[in-house]
This record gives C-alpha cells, sequence and structure tokens, in this order.
C-alpha cells in the first residue's frame, strides 16, 4: 500500500458500514450529530495505517488479522474524559446514605466483603474516589463500633474484617494502563483537596501518586460493555457518562446487565446527563439533595 498524503475519499455508504461495524463491537453510535467525529478518527487511523483504500482499511477490521487494528480503531473513537470527585451532589448521595445502607446491612449479616466497579473508568479517577470515600467510610464505621479502640498500628486502610474490591473496566488499553499507574498531574488534580491529597498520595516531582494501600483494592481490567462477561456480584456500579454514546436499544440491553451484576437492593449510579427513565422498571429512583441512584427492585417469588 502506498503512503497517501491526501485524505482518502469516502462517502456516506463507507460510514454507515464502520457505524455499523463499531455498535457491533462495543455499542457506541455514532448518529448525524457525531458522523463527523467518526469520519475524523478514520481519516487519522488512515494516515497512521498507510491506507489508500476504505475497503482495505474495512477488510483488515473484519479480519482474524485486524483485531488489534480494531482495538486501536475503538481506543481513537472512546471520549476519556473523567476528573476525581465528578458530580459531587451523588458522591454526597452514595457516601453518606448508600454506603451507609451497604455497610450497616452487611455488618448485621457478618458478611464483611463490598465490592463497587466503575464501568466505564477511563484513566482511573472514579475508581480511585469510590476508593478514598470507602476507606474514609469503613473507618468511621469502625469508630462508632463498640470495643474500636483495639485497632493494629499502622492503622490499615481496610479495618478488617472487611474486604474491599473495586474493579475498574474500560475498553480502551491506555486509559487502563494510566489508571493503573495511578499517577496524576496538577491539572488533574485540581478537583482533590488538600486533605485527601495528604492522605492519599504521594508526591512524585511535580506529580502525584495514589498510594499503594488504595492501589491494592482497585483492579483494572478489559471489560467490553457490549458483551456478557461481565464483573458480577456487585454492591453498587459506577457506570458514569458511558451510557450516553449508545443507542436506546443498547443502554436497555446494559441496565439489563447490570440488574443481574448487582447483588440484591444494589445501586446503579449513572452520569448526570443519563437516566433510567423509559428504559426499565426494574430499578427505583433515590433522589436526594441533587444526588441521583438507582436501586434494584427485587420480585417477590
Ligand atoms: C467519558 S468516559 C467516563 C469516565 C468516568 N466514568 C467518568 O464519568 O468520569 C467514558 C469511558 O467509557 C469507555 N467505554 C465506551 N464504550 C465502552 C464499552 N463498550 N465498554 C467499556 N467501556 C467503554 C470509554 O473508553 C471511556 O473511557
Amino acid at each position: 500500500m502506498s503512503s497517501p498524503a491526501l485524505a482518502v475519499q469516502f462517502g456516506e455508504s463507507e460510514l454507515r458500514l464502520l457505524q455499523a461495524l463499531v455498535y457491533e463491537e462495543c455499542g457506541m453510535y455514532f448518529d448525524a450529530r457525531r458522523a463527523h467525529f467518526l469520519q475524523d478518527r478514520l481519516q487519522r487511523r488512515l494516515r497512521e495505517c498507510r491506507v489508500d483504500s476504505f475497503y482495505s482499511y474495512y477488510r483488515l477490521l473484519i479480519s482474524a488479522e485486524g483485531k488489534q487494528e480494531l482495538a486501536c480503531l475503538l481506543e481513537n473513537l472512546t471520549v476519556n474524559e473523567t476528573s476525581f470527585f465528578r458530580n459531587r451532589a451523588q458522591l454526597d448521595l452514595f457516601h453518606k446514605h448508600l454506603l451507609d445502607e451497604v455497610i450497616r446491612k452487611k455488618q448485621e449479616k457478618q458478611d464483611y466483603q463490598i465490592r463497587i466497579w466503575s464501568a466505564g473508568c477511563s484513566t482511573g479517577q472514579e475508581a480511585y474516589t469510590v476508593a478514598m470515600l470507602i476507606a474514609d467510610a469503613l473507618a468511621y464505621h469502625q469508630l462508632r463500633m463498640p470495643h474500636s479502640g483495639e485497632t493494629t498500628w499502622p492503622k490499615p486502610l481496610v479495618p478488617p474484617p472487611w474486604r474491599v474490591e473495586i474493579p475498574a473496566s474500560d475498553i480502551n488499553y491506555s486509559v487502563l494502563r494510566a489508571g493503573q499507574e495511578g499517577i496524576y498531574n496538577e491539572h488533574q488534580m485540581s478537583s482533590v483537596d488538600y486533605n485527601y491529597r495528604l492522605r492519599y498520595f504521594d508526591k512524585v516531582g511535580e506529580r502525584y501518586a495514589i498510594k499503594k494501600a488504595i492501589k491494592e483494592i482497585v483492579h483494572f481490567d478489559f471489560h467490553n460493555l457490549k458483551t456478557e462477561f461481565l464483573p458480577q456480584r456487585n454492591d453498587v456500579i459506577f457506570c458514569r457518562n458511558v451510557m450516553m454514546y449508545f443507542d436506546e436499544a443498547e443502554q436497555r440491553r446494559l441496565v439489563e446487565k447490570f440488574y443481574r451484576c448487582l447483588t440484591p437492593g444494589g445501586y446503579l449510579l449513572v452520569g448526570h446527563a443519563e437516566s433510567l427513565l423509559g428504559l426499565t422498571d426494574k430499578f427505583s429512583m433515590v433522589y436526594r439533595e441533587n444526588g441521583t441512584a438507582y436501586k434494584r427492585i427485587e420480585v417477590s417469588q
């Protein structure tokens, strides 16, 4: 193949073909409003792969040898914007009410395992925010327990017998690697106050590294939300600002999967601009002080 200097020509039908392939692979739906973005990223990949015809590239994408290029194209199509403590009102609801309920109910059943999934985690800020909030909530819970003075020193991040697991998943390998590394610059840290910086980060030169104890409870992994192989038995699922890139049919399928991935009475938290309204009747909405969450409804046998 030659190295094209000019943009490769393709029309609406070619774009539709690619749009269908991307939708089939990962659920992202590029409607007319986002067609320009798809076109732009496609041109970029064609240039970088030095391919001079749309159909040569398409054939590569659907071939067995093209799996890596397909993953690379999808990475180019994802929007990875994220931040620490994003949507404070919802995090307040999570911290003050939902976590409190989860911890209390688990304590009653003497089930000390908490699992909270960050689905579509991007570079990890959401999962680490959740980890910091749980560490605080469990420390506070422990304080209120009788005999709370009997702790070891240095205090563990997660007080025994509690065990916390935060699976953090994405379809984009580059963001997963960044999350795993857990080092953030001053700009990315702008929403983290000094109290949290001091307790949960180490300063490394000009940047901030997530402390080892927090990293140990967050596990980054590749999961495509389009598939059925997803983390199970979650007490809470954060899937924020992901569904907005899917069409309604795919959103319905995803919400159905999340229902099955939650423990009874578990919670699903979606983005500020997203809602389960009209998608399902298997969740009830919880709303407090501008924060929204959805609770799994249990159907009696
Ligand atoms: C805008 S970011 C949201 C990050 C974080 N949840 C937040 O709200 O700050 C959306 C993320 O969803 C991921 N994503 C998109 N489609 C996905 C899919 N089918 N499976 C898993 N992750 C997906 C993207 O790679 C991207 O990192």
